[in-house]
Formats: structure tokens, sequence, C-alpha cells
């Protein structure tokens, strides 16, 4: 057993994070080429990065012991923003009671409650949409995932409550996006606390005050057992020894769902619409799919399970163009990784964009292929955008589930065409990727809702 680190760059650790930080892709594929599959890199934050895409590695670190392993610490550049009581922040026994606390919401039958929510949203959004001028549809997806988490997760049904507080939020994410916030971050530097009177700290102060009003009200309201919005189940749930959740852990786990699955959503949407815009053959099989399955509509939550081809074709998406290109773990005990022992201080990079893209799993890589995922659930150790093992992303279902409902429902009634033709660019968004330049779209056709004449008239 080898008690080094894998081989990587020689260079000064200053030059190796100006290098992450302006060209990761291509520093990756460079570091890839030279090194081997698993290396080393030295950025701020950690002893060293060990970098990993081979299935039998992400195995070992996706089921690794909670002590062994963290992942909350690999997220501490959140904290700012999320709160410090975040599950995505927190690790070990504080991670388990967080998860069991806020799993109930978001496993797979639920969901029905929620499809008719993310449907009604996305038709009007369409409606709102302008016809024969470009617009980004990438920010419509992003009002309609935002609207749909107010609604669902935070229950808020009333639009003169929830307009406000997602003006705030959108502003909020606009200035907290751009890459060079990621610079203090990584130095674990609070810019909220740092600057107090700037943007972003007087919107966080706004924002928090909305949301505890929000828990406050939602505390006075009678128990209501037909409610199905994550806040309710928040409140009414309990851990092993009876304890309610604090208005606070509340309050950081309702902006950790805000910020966890509202761009993630959008984004991964806006590939899918990018993805298949220059794929004729995918998108005539999603129609023939659709015809099929909702007939003349409209989309309910039964149709969405029997959408088989449309769901491979959302995971491809995900494969080709994973929203979160990596994910990160801290080495608390030493350990064995590819023959290496990895001693506490070092932390794993789990590179997903480097997974999805080896030739090895995903034969020609760059070919958008629905049938790799047709008839067969995807390897966990292979197909990684949600992550993976006790830390695999709480939303998978609710993500999967409302991009097939949010893609369906704009396919069954609109024809978008792209400004630029597809491939486009990968731009960083925060710790995002997504098509560079919003995906600006022209809207050359809309019909009618649930008008299944002018559909077929259109086909
Ligand atoms: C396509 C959309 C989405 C993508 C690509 C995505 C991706 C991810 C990834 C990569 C992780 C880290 C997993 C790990 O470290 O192993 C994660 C964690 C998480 N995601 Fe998502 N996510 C999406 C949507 C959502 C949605 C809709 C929600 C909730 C409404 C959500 C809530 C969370 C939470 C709470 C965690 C932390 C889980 C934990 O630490 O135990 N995500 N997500």
């Amino acid at each position: 057993m080898r008690h080094e680190l894998p081989p990587g760059p020689r260079a000064p650790r200053a030059l190796q994070t100006a290098m992450w930080i302006v060209r990761p892709g291509a520093f990756f594929d460079w570091c890839r080429k030279r090194h081997g599959e698993t290396f080393t890199l030295r950025l701020p934050g950690a002893d060293a990065f060990v970098l990993v895409t081979a299935p039998a590695d992400l195995k070992r670190v996706f089921t690794a012991p909670a002590d062994v392993l963290h992942a909350g610490e690999s997220n501490d550049l959140l904290r700012p923003v999320l709160g410090p009581r975040s599950i995505l922040l927190l690790d070990e026994a504080d991670h388990l009671r967080q998860r069991r606390l806020l799993l109930p919401p978001f496993h797979g039958e639920r969901m029905h409650t929620y499809a008719t929510v993310m449907r009604d949203v996305t038709e009007d959004a369409l409606d709102r949409m302008p016809i024969g001028r470009s617009f980004s549809l990438h920010r419509e997806l992003s009002a309609i995932t935002l609207e749909v988490i107010l609604r669902t997760v935070f229950g808020i049904d009333d639009d003169a409550r929830r307009r406000p507080l997602a003006a705030l939020l959108v502003e909020l994410l606009e200035v907290t996006a751009a890459p060079i916030r990621m610079v203090p971050a990584f130095w674990r530097i609070d810019l909220f606390e740092l600057l107090p009177r700037s943007r972003a700290a007087r919107l966080k102060r706004e924002i928090d005050a909305t949301l505890y009003a929000e828990i406050a009200r939602a505390r006075r309201r009678p128990a209501d057992a037909s409610r199905t919005d994550v806040l309710s189940m928040m409140l009414a749930a309990r851990d092993e020894e009876g304890r309610a959740m604090t208005d606070g852990e509340i309050r950081d786990e309702l902006v950790t769902l805000l910020l966890a699955g509202h761009e993630t959503t959008a984004t991964a949407l806006a590939w899918t619409v990018e993805r298949t815009a220059s794929e004729p053959r995918v998108l005539e099989r999603i129609d023939r799919e659709l015809v099929e399955v909702v007939g003349d509509g409209p989309l309910e939550p039964g149709h969405v399970a029997k959408l088989e081809y449309l769901d491979a074709v959302t995971k491809e998406a995900l494969r080709a163009r994973p929203v979160v290109p990596i994910i990160g773990r801290m080495v608390k005990k030493p350990f064995e990784l590819g023959g290496y022992v990895l001693p506490p201080g070092v932390a794993i990079l789990v590179h997903i964009v480097g997974t999805h893209t080896r030739a090895d799993l995903y034969p020609e890589p760059e070919a958008f292929r629905p049938e790799r995922f047709l008839g067969k659930k995807p390897d966990p150790y292979e197909w990684i955008p949600f992550g993976g093992g006790s830390r695999r992303c709480l939303g998978m279902a609710f993500a999967l589930y409302e991009m097939k409902v949010v893609f369906a429902t704009l396919r069954l009634r609109a024809r978008f065409a792209l400004d630029r033709p597809s491939p486009l660019d990968v731009a960083r968004r925060g710790v995002t990727l997504a098509p560079e330049g919003g995906l600006t779209v022209r809207l050359e056709r809309r019909m009618p809702r649930r008008s299944m004449a002018a559909r077929a008239n259109a086909a």
C-alpha cells in the first residue's frame, strides 16, 4: 500500500488555483492526459485534492462510513448563504438527523401531489412568453422552478406573498452567482459579515426576515393533515427523541432546498432543451410517446411514469451536461483508494463531468443517445449527476419528475428555435455549469391549452 498521494502537476498552489478557477475543464483534461485517471491537485481549502472518476473508486467513496469521509465540510464555502444548520454542511449524527427529518416529503410516491402545480406553473409561464422575439429560456425555466419550489416546498400559494420573495431571491442569486464570488469563499471569508452594508448582505437580511415570518405564519396555522408542502411536514416532523425542528433549522433547510433545487433543475431543463434541439430523431420519438401517453391532454400525474423515453432523455441530458460538475469529501481518517492511503486533511473531488465523459463507460461520450438509459436503471457509480451514497441529492426524484413534467408540458404546446445552434458553450454559474448566454430562443409556435386539434395540425 502506497502512502504517498497520486501524481499531479508540480506548479505552485497559486498557479494551480488560478487554472482551476479560470479554465477548470481544460485544466482537468490536461491533468488527466498527463497524470492518469486519478491525480492530485494543490488548491486552497485542504492539504491536497485527489480527483477521481473510476467507478471502483466512486463506489469506495460513496459507501465510506460517515466518520471517515465528510461531505458537509467540503461544502463549507456555502455556509454564509445557507446557514450553519443546513443539511449540506452537516456530517455524521447531525447530518443523519436532518436527513431523516427531511426525507419523507421527497419520496418518489409523493411526487404525484406536486405534478399539477408543476404543470400549471409551466402552462402559465408559457402563456406569458413572447412569440417571435428572442428571450432567455433559461431565465423563464428558472422562474418556473422557483415558483414550483415556493409553492410545493414553502407552501406559499398566495401570489401577493410569493412574488416579493421570489424577486428578492432572484436578485440575491444574481449577485452571488458570479465566479469571482467563489474566491473569498475558498478562504472561508464571509462577505455578508465582512460587508454588512453591501447589496448582498441587505438582500439576505430581507429574505431571512420574510422566511422567519413565513415560518411563524405556518406555526400559527391550525394543524391540517391535507397540506403537502415540505414546510408543513418540517413543522410536524420529530426526531428519534421526539424533538421538533427549531425556526433556525427550518430557515436554513428552506434556503438549502431552494438553492439546491431551483437553479439546478432549471439548468438541467435548459440543457435538455439544448441537447435535444439538434436531434430531430429524438424529438420525433418524444412527440410520438407524448401522443400515445397523454393523448389529447393535458398531462396528468398518472402519465408521468409512462413517459419512458422522455425519462431516458432527461437522464442522458444529465449525463452529457451534468449541472453540478464536482462534489467533495474531506478525509477524516486514513482512507484507502486505488492503491494509495489518503491521510486526514486531504480532500477527494468526485469529478462528475470526468466520469460521464469516460469512453469506457459511455462510448462516443459526445453523442446524445437516450437509448443508453432506455429500459435500464443507471449504475449508481457510473451515472452520478446527483452524487451518491448517504449524501445523494435529497431532491433527485423531485428534480427528475419536474424535468419530465415541465419538458412535456412545453413540448405539448410549443416549438422553440435556438438563436444560436447547439452545441452551446458551457459557462460557470455559481456552483453549476449552464449553457452560455442564457439559452436565447424564439417561440415559433404556441398552441392553446389542451387543444389536440391544434396540436395535430401543427404536427
Ligand atoms: C437536476 C437538478 C439537481 C441536481 C443536478 C442536483 C445535484 C445534487 C448534488 C450533486 C448533490 C451532492 C450529492 C453528494 O454530495 O453526493 C446534491 C445534494 C442535495 N440536493 Fe440536489 N440536485 C438537484 C435538484 C435538487 C432538488 C430539486 C432539491 C430539493 C428541492 C435538492 C436538494 C438537495 C439537498 C437537500 C442535498 C443535500 C443532501 C445531503 O447532504 O444529504 N436538489 N444535489
